[in-house]
Order: C-alpha cells, then structure tokens, then sequence
C-alpha cells in the first residue's frame, strides 16, 4: 500500500511511523509512506499556507493553492490510480474499525492534517472522505492520521505475524475480546479459570464467547444492540 501524509510538520512522522509493527511493514516492503509538508508548494515568495477568511471572522485558514499543487504532484506521479484522499476535520464522519477495514482496500491513502481554524472550502473538492479521529479538537491532524494509519496497515496481508489476530480483536467481530490469561496459571493467589487449562476445546469457546458477550453488556451495550445475537447467546443473557 502506498499512504501520501501533507502535513506543515514533517517531523511528527518520523519516529511514530518507523517503530513496531509499522516500522516493520515498510521494511518488508509491504507498506510505502511519503510524508511532504505542503508548505513547499506554495507559490507565494513567503510560502504562506494561510489567510484571513472572506467575511471576517476568528483565526485563520488553509489556503487551497498549497494543497491542490502538492495534491496533483502526487497524483501525477501514479497516473494510473485513484487514491482515497482523506480529509482530516473534527467536523467529519467518526472513524471506526469499520473504515479502517474500507481503507485497508485501497492502493492508495492520501491523508492532508490540517491546522489552523479550518480550510478553504474549495479544498474539499478534492477529497473522497473527511474524517475525525473523535468528538474533540485536536491541534491538527497528525496525531488523527497517524492512528487512521496504524489501525488501517495492520489489516493489511502479512503486516501482523498471525493474521487471525486482527479477525478476533475486539470491535472486528462487533463484541469486545474476552478476557485472556498466559503463564503462570497461579500468580500472587488470582488464577487462570480452570476451563482453559483443562484442553475442552469445545468448553473454552463457549467460555470465551459468553465472556466476551459479559464484557460487551457491561462496558459497551451500544455495540451489543447493534450485534445479530444467537439463540444460545440471548439465553445466556437473560441468566
Ligand atoms: N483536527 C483537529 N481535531 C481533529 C479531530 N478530532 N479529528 C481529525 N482531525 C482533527
């Protein structure tokens, strides 16, 4: 996959997207980021990426020159594909899993982190999603992009060790991930449930599956109201 970040500050990219498991899927070639800051795209002898806003009113915003050049060099260099530019705007759609899993699918992502009060609106004319990390204000986009980028390259083929680990995290399967225990079975007198030490494979994943629907009721019951539940598991609720 090959991710496009436009951001005024490069540098925030560096450490966070060269470590652990992204870090890795660069290495193995499986994943192509290309950070550039937009700000060398202006073509004002200042290199200014804002302005007052038309009418008046509080900050300053994004100009679209800076971002439409730096848009269309990336996309010229790739004539053939038609990436998924993502708008990052705490007024945009919320981001889950969900879109992760859509992002995942693309050959490309192209992710402009705004600052500022806002953008120029002509600037979302070149965009196909806008896109909040969450119902709160960031600073800019950065932090938001790089965590759309983590939860998105991990779903990728190959970028995890075991790829049946992102099919069971909690929010893919639409109930949270029950509980699990590794060794020492006794630590300190809190021990392991006795059903997963004792091999009844068919026991554990009932044992699992009820956990993981105590866990979702408990923590999360709007994603229980929007999960299909079995006839077996509606029993055990009403227990
Ligand atoms: N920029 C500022 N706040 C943001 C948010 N919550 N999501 C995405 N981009 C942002």
């Amino acid at each position: 996959m090959r991710i496009d970040v436009l951001t005024l500050f490069p540098r925030m990219f560096e450490g966070p997207m060269g470590e652990s498991i992204i870090g890795k899927a660069r290495d193995k070639g499986l994943l192509d980021i290309r950070v550039s800051n937009f700000r060398d795209f202006s073509d004002n002898k200042h290199q200014t990426v804002d302005d007052y806003p038309y009418g008046g009113g509080a900050g300053m915003l994004l100009k679209v020159q800076p971002i439409f050049d730096n848009i269309e060099a990336i996309k010229q260099e790739r004539p053939e594909v038609t990436p998924r530019v993502i708008l990052l705007d705490p007024a945009g759609k919320k981001f889950d899993q969900h879109m992760a899993e859509e992002f995942s699918k693309e050959e490309q992502l192209v992710f402009i982190c705004g600052h500022y009060e806002g953008y120029d609106e002509r600037i979302r004319t070149l965009v196909t999603d806008e896109v909040s990390l969450g119902d709160y204000v960031l600073t800019g986009g950065e932090l938001g992009a790089m965590v759309m980028i983590d939860a998105t390259v991990r779903l990728l083929p190959d970028v995890l060790g075991n790829n049946l680990s992102a099919q069971t995290d909690s929010h893919s399967t639409g109930l949270l991930e029950h509980p699990q225990y590794t060794r020492p079975a006794d630590f300190r007198g809190m021990k392991v449930p006795e059903v997963l030490t004792n091999g009844n494979h068919k026991l554990i994943e009932e044992w699992q599956t009820k956990e993981s629907l105590r866990r979702t009721y408990l923590r999360r019951p709007d994603m229980l109201a929007a999960y299909e539940l079995t006839p077996q598991m509606e029993k055990w609720l009403a227990e």
